[in-house]
């Protein structure tokens, strides 16, 4: 039997994607060969009965309801954050000068400022690790794509579009959340909240925005809240970012960025297309088992289907012919996390770094200034 690494997790707020990730790590037996074994030790949430869920994990020993108990908990080596994103700042950093390695929630601060500050805490404490949440890249379609574009399989490339849309809004009747309000969510309204979904690849691959041309709609302006009453809901609900992207001394290409909170039909579709002038290829979350492409065979343009199966960057006992779903990506981005962490990655593709959430920021903040001036601006 292969000796294991042991890390001791946290969990900082204890709602949606906190129970998910706790979850992920109790089924972690289904990475194969992998050399490290999180325990999910301790969890915070101020509504103390949001803890209850954490009953059923025997390994829980740390139940508090001020992180910053958590945080003095010596056993704790990983701090995973999950909270709305005006908290974001305050308990990163908190995170980092307790000297917690950090797995941050997307969108790493709740603007350019505050994930800006982030960056400067994580300098002063050099040997603190971090990265942020986005784990849809790890769909083994995904995968697909990412070791196409890589390879250059598609040669010199035309364009690329990355989007993700659900119809959570679409009843206008549904109560007002924290992401449809600025204070919480921060002035970027959906690109905050969906926006490192499409950032991740884009950055990864160097294709970083030269301009940004923002189209954002706030298409549901009231709402009722909690006991019925008509309030204003401030944030932007859709956002298309057609952006002008140069790498090296090749020709500009456009890629567009769309993040949608109401896009009727889709329920939570994280799509992925590009083309180049010898192939392309495109993914959708909404068909997971399949990747499509298209190459030049015999003169003619041919699009081929590939099913893809359940493997995606670390071997899994799953069945390699299964369909892989969001809680096996979530599986894949901690797996990916830690082996980064502990500096057996390798080539395998990581989570977003500091930097790229820093600089997803910045796209979001030229789209609202396009927004404003009706005009492409520079990030
Ligand atoms: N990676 C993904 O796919 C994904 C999906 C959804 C949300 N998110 C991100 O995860 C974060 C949380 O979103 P969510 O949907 O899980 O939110 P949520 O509202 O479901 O859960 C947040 C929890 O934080 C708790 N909380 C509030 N203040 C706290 C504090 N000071 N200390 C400890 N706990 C506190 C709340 O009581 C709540 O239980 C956000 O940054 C969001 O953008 C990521």
């Amino acid at each position: 039997m292969s000796l294991q690494q042991p890390v001791n997790v946290g969990i900082v707020g204890a709602g949606l994607m906190g129970r998910e990730v706790a979850t992920a790590i109790a089924r972690w037996s289904a990475l194969v060969d992998y050399p490290i074994r999180p325990r999910l030790v301790a969890v915070c949430d101020v509504d103390s009965h949001a803890l209850n869920f954490f009953d059923q994990f025997d390994t829980v020993r740390t139940r508090v309801t001020d992180y910053r108990d958590l945080l003095a908990d010596a056993g704790v080596d990983v701090v995973y954050v999950a909270v709305r994103h005006d908290l974001h700042e305050q308990i990163y950093a908190d995170t980092i000068r307790a000297g917690k390695d950090l797995f941050a929630e997307k969108p790493f601060g709740i603007d350019l400022a505050a994930a800006v500050r982030i960056l400067e805490a994580l300098r002063n404490h050099p040997r603190i690790f971090a990265r942020c949440s986005s784990e849809m890249p790890f769909f083994p379609g995904a995968q697909y794509i990412v070791r196409s574009v890589l390879a250059g399989e598609f040669g010199p490339l035309i364009e690329a579009t990355c989007g993700f849309s659900h119809s959570s809004d679409f009843d206008r009747s549904k109560p007002i959340t924290w992401k449809r309000q600025r204070r919480y969510c921060g002035d970027a309204g959906v690109m905050n909240d969906l926006g490192m979904h499409v950032a991740h690849l884009p950055l990864r691959f160097g294709w970083t925005p030269a301009t940004v041309f923002g189209v954002l709609q706030n298409l549901v302006p009231i709402r009722p809240d909690a006991n019925g009453v008509m309030v204003e809901c401030d944030t932007y609900e859709n956002a298309t970012l057609m952006c002008n992207v140069k790498v090296g001394a090749g020709p500009d290409f456009p890629l567009m960025l769309s993040m949608k909170r109401i896009d009727p039909g889709q329920k939570n579709s994280w799509t992925f297309r590009v083309s180049g002038l010898e192939g392309a290829a495109e993914f959708s979350t909404r068909y997971p088992k399949t990747v499509r492409r298209m190459d030049v065979y015999r003169g003619e343009q041919v699009w081929s289907e590939i099913e893809m199966g359940s493997q995606s960057v670390f071997p899994t006992v799953t069945g390699p012919i299964f369909e892989a779903g969001f809680s096996d990506v979530v599986l894949q981005m901690w797996a990916a996390y830690l082996a980064e962490r502990a500096g057996v990655l390798g080539d395998r593709f990581g989570c977003v770094t500091p930097a790229e959430a820093a600089e997803s920021h910045r796209i979001w903040d030229a789209a609202m200034r396009s927004a404003s001036s009706g005009r492409a601006e520079a990030p």
